[in-house]
């Protein structure tokens, strides 16, 4: 298993969950990875357990100016970016009428305006034949009831990620979208979900899935890792989901 050897790898919001599934993975097939994350003591213990050659940086995907001082570090610590993974992002549900002017701002300017600002500004550093992998959701297209922000923050992620794909092809640089399903992470009690409240959601949701299971961060991770190798080479302005099938559950049954 060495099909990302010697590449470098940037993962946003690696410190746990997805993306820390996709740096353990990345690095089992031989890449060098770099995640970041807001916590500076979350991004080291996570490092440490990675093991070398993890590292770590510590930048707020909604800062711009985190973003270049992590685009600076990248250049100068490994000259070039193979694989970047847009993944970090924030959930928050609450009802459309219940929707402040802070909440959409805080839930768009990290999942969808810092995701953009990320490409960007680490752009310059992609390698041709590189890739970059936006982490989305299916909410993108499932109209799940008190998730309008957040929907819309990934919806508008699976469009710009298109028109990159065409813009950045004549480089060589494929472009492509993971939707997962429902996975367990500690997104939900991060969004002040309290312990009791995210294993009942869990098991709602679970019951939903056609495969009658949550995922597991694992199974996105190796999605994520077929599309950075170079076995996905005619694989661009895709998008894919990884959710047991919840998006084709049926309306009737
Ligand atoms: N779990 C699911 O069911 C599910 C389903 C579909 C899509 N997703 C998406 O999957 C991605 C990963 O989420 P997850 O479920 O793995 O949850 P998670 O364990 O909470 O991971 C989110 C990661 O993003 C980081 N992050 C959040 N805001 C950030 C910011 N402003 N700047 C830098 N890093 C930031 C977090 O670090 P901190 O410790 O600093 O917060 C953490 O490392 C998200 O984009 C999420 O929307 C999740």
């Amino acid at each position: 298993m060495s099909q990302l050897k010697d590449k470098v790898a940037v993962i946003t919001g690696g410190n746990s969950g997805i993306g820390y599934a996709t740096a353990e993975d990345f690095l089992k097939k031989g890449a060098k990875v770099l995640i970041t994350g807001r916590n500076p003591e979350a991004v080291q213990r996570a490092v440490h357990s990675l093991g070398a050659p993890a590292e770590g940086f510590t930048a707020d995907q909604s800062s711009l100016a985190d973003t270049e001082k992590l685009a600076a570090y990248v250049r100068s610590r490994y000259g070039k970016v193979d694989i970047l993974f847009i993944n970090a992002g924030v959930g928050k549900f609450q009802p459309f009428e219940q929707v402040t002017e802070k909440d959409f701002d805080e839930i768009m300017d990290i999942n969808f305006k810092g995701a953009f600002f990320t490409a960007q500004q680490l752009l310059p550093l992609i390698n041709e034949g590189g890739s970059i992998i936006f982490l989305s959701s299916i909410n993108a297209y499932s109209g799940m009831p008190n998730a309008v922000v957040y929907s819309a923050s990934k919806a508008a992620m699976n469009t710009a990620a298109r028109t990159l794909a065409r813009e950045l092809a004549s480089r060589k640089i494929r472009v492509n979208v993971v939707n997962p399903g429902p996975i367990v992470t500690p997104i939900l009690e991060k969004a002040g979900i309290t312990g009791e409240e995210a294993i009942a959601f869990r098991a709602q949701l679970a019951e939903k899935v056609p495969l009658g299971r949550m995922g597991e961060s694992p199974e996105v991770a190796k999605l994520v890792s077929f599309l950075a190798s170079d076995d996905a080479s005619f694989i661009t302005g895709s998008e894919y989901n990884v959710d047991g099938g919840l998006i084709v559950h049926p309306l009737l049954a």
